[in-house]
């Protein structure tokens, strides 16, 4: 789960990082009457869960409280690399003499922990590291020693971090490292982390992402959950334990193992391009069980989105075989109905590996009118892709 800039800020103040909390409000009125709480000048920043909030308008200067509520009128409602802007975190304006750039990730590529800094942070890091990759220091993190002072000290000096702050700065990366560690990050950024003219360092901006594979660590994560932004039918999927991501298709995808579904995405986007470009509606893996009672869940959910217009469930049967999946799409029928739910879209359904033919067998017997089989899931595909656009 990403947090909002306001929530990664507040985190760090509890494990001591110098940073600016300020006041998170919802309606132009209310930054108004934040600012005049304040005092002086504020800086109104959108929280939107994505990045380059600066460069889309989203964080804005303001000379008093009125010029804070036109400011927070033009950002609330703003859309922001499809991220339209709920609330805004009104701040202090901080003197700015220098802006850094800190963070601690998951390296993935080399199952390690990465801490990267530059001196020349600020809103273009990406950048610094394309086209000037010598200015961003890479250090790898041992998972086991951790980030004590001693290798804070050695992060600060390859990144060249001015004399006057590289305790502050290094006193800063261990607590960092304190938040990354305790909290189950897999992300903590600073950009920027910047230098008043009187020498201070300060956290202005704050990214954190905290590893949900350890949620059952950290009763508190839930409540950063912010239920109103999450998409209503991912919220519905997470409830009923469904692997499930929304996308903005038209053709609604159910498979058995990550892998396939992935797969099934592009195959049905690919078929899509004949059609006029429908695209998968949504991800959705069922798992190695794919019981009826499963497959009922993964087809309300599916069936819930207006924008879907056929539905492809693509089975390759392996310890779960074929005739059971076949069953359970029957029954999932069955329930639905008794859940007062009438499937009303084509189902085109491929299946494939143990039991293919019992399974297949059941369905024809079935005699579904919505239930058409293909055999191979590149046919399917270009048949649902089919389906879809005449339906859409
Ligand atoms: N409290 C503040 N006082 C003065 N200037 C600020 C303050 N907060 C942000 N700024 C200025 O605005 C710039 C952008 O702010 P910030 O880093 O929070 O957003 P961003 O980088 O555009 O967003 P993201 O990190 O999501 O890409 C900062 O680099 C800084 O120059
Ligand atoms: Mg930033």
């Amino acid at each position: 789960m990403d947090l909002y800039e306001y929530q990664a800020k507040e985190m760090f103040a509890e494990h001591g990082v110098a940073t600016q909390l300020g006041v998170v409000v919802t309606e132009a009125g209310a930054a108004r009457e934040a600012a005049e709480q304040i005092g002086g000048m504020v800086v109104v920043k959108a929280q939107v869960k994505t990045g380059g909030r600066g460069k889309a308008g989203g964080v804005k200067l303001a000379d008093d409280p009125a010029d804070a509520e036109v400011k927070a009128e033009g950002i609330l409602g703003l859309d922001i690399k499809g991220h339209v802007v709920g609330k805004v975190l009104v701040v202090a304006a901080s003197d700015i003499a220098e802006e850094y750039y800190v963070s601690f990730l998951v390296d993935r590529a080399n199952r390690n922990f990465l801490c990267m800094a530059s001196v020349e942070g600020g809103m273009d890091i990406e950048e610094v590291a394309a086209t000037k990759p010598e200015a961003l220091a890479k250090v790898a993190i041992d998972p086991l020693a951790g980030v004590d002072r001693a290798k804070a000290d050695e992060i600060v000096a390859l990144a060249a971090f001015p004399a006057d702050i590289a305790d502050q700065v290094a006193e800063l990366l261990v607590q960092l490292w304190d938040v990354f560690v305790s909290e189950d990050a897999t992300l903590v950024e600073v950009n920027p982390l910047v230098k008043t003219p009187d020498g201070a360092i300060l956290a202005l901006d704050g990214k954190v992402t905290l590893d949900d594979n350890a949620d059952f660590r950290h009763p508190g994560h839930a409540d950063l959950a912010d239920l109103q932004a999450t998409d209503p039918l991912e919220l519905a999927a997470a409830k009923k334990g469904l692997n499930y991501v929304k996308l903005s298709g038209e053709v609604g995808i159910i498979g058995n193992g990550a892998g396939l579904v992935m797969s099934t995405l592009d195959v049905v986007a690919y078929a899509g391009e004949e059609f006029g470009g429908v695209k998968p509606a949504n991800f959705l893996d069922i798992g190695g069980g794919a019981s009826a009672e499963v497959m009922a869940d993964g087809l309300e959910i599916i069936l819930g989105d207006p924008e879907v217009k056929a539905v492809f469930v693509n089975v390759f049967g392996g310890i779960t075989s074929c005739d059971a999946v076949a069953a359970g799409i029957i029954s999932a029928f069955s329930i639905l109905a008794d859940r007062g739910e009438t499937p009303n879209k084509p189902l085109v359904v491929r299946l494939d590996g143990n039991n293919a033919d019992v399974g297949r067998t059941i369905l024809l017997e079935a005699e579904h009118d919505l239930i058409e089989m293909v055999d191979t899931m590149d046919d399917a595909a270009r048949r649902v892709a089919q389906l879809a656009a005449q339906g859409a």
